[in-house]
């Protein structure tokens, strides 16, 4: 069984970004808005800014009280769609319940939607054409290739069905030429499949969903499950009784979670390359 290093595998990827940007030769900017105080998304925000300055990329902090009116976080999409200097815009989810996100987000340039939430890149994903893709399921396959693990022809299951993860990674798999299974939380019998599969990836936000019985034998595991319980982190895969049976496997925290923000820095770079 080995580990499979996000943080290493993330810090490459930022060094690649830094001489992208170097040899883009350009001011790039990337507008982060946040709304309320969710003290996890207070948390990725900042994540998200410190990254932006690690690479070099100007970021543009837009924070909202809890009670802040609709129309004041679109016009500032929309100044920022307007912004030259501006090449991706990204509204930290969840918003407060109040507030309509699809609405908020579908006043985003689709050509600045680095989170690749839109209608236009979501499109584009499914038609297999190149876009600005999500950046936890773009950070799993770059793990995956960064492990040189084999996708084509491969059993691939995937738990959970989220317009974020499950269907983006879906997607992306059978762009792979893997064969693709979605179990979600109608599904009978998950087991069956997760049993059953060269590579599992698992996004339900469950802690310990996934356990040791539930798994063959070498297989591949990816934990997408970011869950937090007195202040520590769990994935969706219970690590203790899954590691010993599978191939390779990404631990919580250290795994995916590392490569998502330098998904950000990456879409944020190739939005800015396709603006020119
Ligand atoms: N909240 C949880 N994950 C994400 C993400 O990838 N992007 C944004 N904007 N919000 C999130």
């Amino acid at each position: 069984m080995e580990i499979i290093d996000g943080k290493k595998v993330s810090a490459a990827c930022r060094e690649e970004i830094k001489q992208e940007l170097t040899s883009l030769g350009k001011k790039v900017g990337l507008a982060v808005l946040l709304v309320g105080n969710d003290k996890a998304s207070e948390i990725y925000v900042r994540n998200k800014e410190n990254a932006c300055k690690e690479v070099g990329i100007q970021s543009y902090p837009f924070i909202f009280d809890e009670n802040a009116d609709e129309q004041s976080i679109i016009q500032t999409i929309i100044a920022c769609n307007q912004n030259p200097d501006i090449y991706g815009i990204l509204v930290q989810l969840p918003l407060p319940e109040r507030l309509d996100a699809a609405k908020i987000l579908s006043y985003i340039d689709p050509k600045k939607d680095v989170d690749g939430f839109s209608r236009y890149q979501m499109g584009k994903l499914l038609l297999g054409e190149d876009c600005l893709v999500s950046c936890t399921p773009q950070g799993i396959l770059q793990l995956l290739d960064a492990y040189h693990i084999p996708v084509a022809g491969k059993k691939a299951v995937v738990v959970g069905r989220s317009n974020i993860v499950g269907k983006p990674i879906a997607l992306l798999l059978l762009q792979r030429n893997a064969t693709v299974t979605v179990c979600h939380s109608k599904t009978e019998n998950v087991a069956e499949y997760t049993k059953n599969c060269d590579i599992l990836v698992v996004a339900v936000g469950k802690k310990g969903f996934i356990t040791g019985d539930m798994v063959g034998e070498n297989t591949v595991v990816i934990d997408v499950g970011i869950n937090r319980v007195d202040g520590k982190l769990f994935g969706d895969v219970d690590f203790d009784t899954v590691a010993p049976k599978c191939s390779y496997i990404t631990p919580v925290p250290g795994g995916v979670g590392p490569m998502t923000v330098t998904m950000l820095l990456k879409n944020t770079v190739k939005a800015a390359k396709n603006a020119h």
